[in-house]
């Protein structure tokens, strides 16, 4: 699949999610398999961008190619400023958001509400796509709510104003995250654009990788939810799609290792305090699907310093490695 100049391979996306996807997780997943991955969502309004936040979310030093990064908005010349912004800061392909749910996205009707107004957003796409030298791809939910399911005329209008590639949600805005997610739409949509539709929604599994992209006929998934705490999906839908066959889960030891790499970059790029704050919700992702990591999430979630969580974490895990049930103190 390819977007603008870039090759996408293999066809397998990780989603936008704000407070997740950050530059440590996006560099993770790209090296164990993600054929491209979203930033978070970034505001529009240049009031923020020089807030700490948003400094992390612009900064892309060092990422690999090609960065993908999510705008979002309501005004079409803030968002083409917005673009532009991005781009001379690092960004290599925009990604608009009319997908989130949430009430209010950066203070305004953003995100999936602007799938009532088709106007406006045909008006936000043409000023993005003639801002920005780079591909612009937009994402959307089939949309608003069960009868206002606009989402094929939406993707016209996209696809009529330069838009480079089109990801889908299966789900309205109204379902927010419950339900599940129905792929008819999402193929109704690639059947009538030429650009690249990228199908997403409950996508868990290699196997429904490949069952999704076979119903849909899209030309790659993104995957959200499934990733965290198990960024090797992507090497497993990507083994998945070329062989036909499952990838043996990663070894406790190599899941230890990526997960001591990921908390050191965590605490390289929001220092020490932050870092060592962000880093619990992922420790509890890596932790999740253990009945036996209840305990050790108690403990880790106490850890202060950067040093203590590397520490207890290693410590945890090496104990698992050798067989021997890991000694846990009471308080860390
Ligand atoms: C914590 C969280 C944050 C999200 N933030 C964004 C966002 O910033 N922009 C966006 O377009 N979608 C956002 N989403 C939606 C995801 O990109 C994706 O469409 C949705 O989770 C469905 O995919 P999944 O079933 O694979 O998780 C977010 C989802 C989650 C769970």
């Amino acid at each position: 699949m390819r977007i603008g100049p870039h090759s996408i391979a293999p066809r397998v996306i990780l989603a936008p999610m704000a407070g997740v996807t950050d530059k440590p997780f996006r560099v993770l997943c790209k090296r164990l398999g993600a054929g491209l991955c979203v930033s978070e969502m970034t505001t529009s309004d240049p009031r923020f961008w020089t807030t700490a936040k948003s400094r992390h979310r612009m900064d892309h030093a060092g990422e690999p190619a090609p960065i993908s990064v999510q705008i979002a908005g309501t005004v079409p010349q803030i968002m083409a400023e917005a673009a532009r912004y991005n781009v001379d800061h690092g960004a290599q392909i925009v990604d608009i958001n009319m997908g989130c749910p949430a009430k209010k996205v950066c203070n305004a009707w953003a995100g999936s509400a602007l799938m009532r107004e088709p106007e406006l957003v045909a008006k936000i796409l043409e000023a993005v796509v003639a801002a920005v030298d780079v591909p612009v791809t937009l994402k959307i939910r089939t949309g608003w709510d069960h009868d206002q399911r606009n989402a094929p005329l939406i993707a016209r209008i996209a696809e009529q104003s330069g838009i480079a590639a089109l990801a889908v949600h299966g789900r309205t805005r109204d379902q927010q995250y419950t339900g599940v997610a129905e792929y008819d739409t999402i193929a109704a949509i690639k059947a009538q654009l030429s650009i690249p539709v990228i199908a997403n929604g409950d996508i868990d599994s290699p196997r429904k990788a490949a069952l999704v992209l076979a119903r849909t006929g899209c030309d790659a998934v993104m995957v959200g939810r499934a990733a965290q705490g198990r960024p090797w999906i992507f090497r497993e839908i990507a083994h998945f799609l070329e062989h036909g066959e499952e990838r043996a889960p990663p070894s406790l030891a190599e899941v230890r290792d990526l997960l001591l790499g990921h908390l050191e970059h965590l605490h390289a790029f929001y220092g020490e305090v932050s870092g060592v704050r962000i880093a619990r919700k992922h420790l509890g992702w890596y932790a999740k699907d253990r009945p036996e990591n209840v305990a050790f999430r108690a403990v880790v979630n106490r850890a202060e310093s950067a040093e203590q969580q590397l520490r207890l974490t290693r410590d945890y895990f090496d104990a698992l490695v050798a067989g021997v049930a890991p000694e846990l103190p009471a308080a860390a």
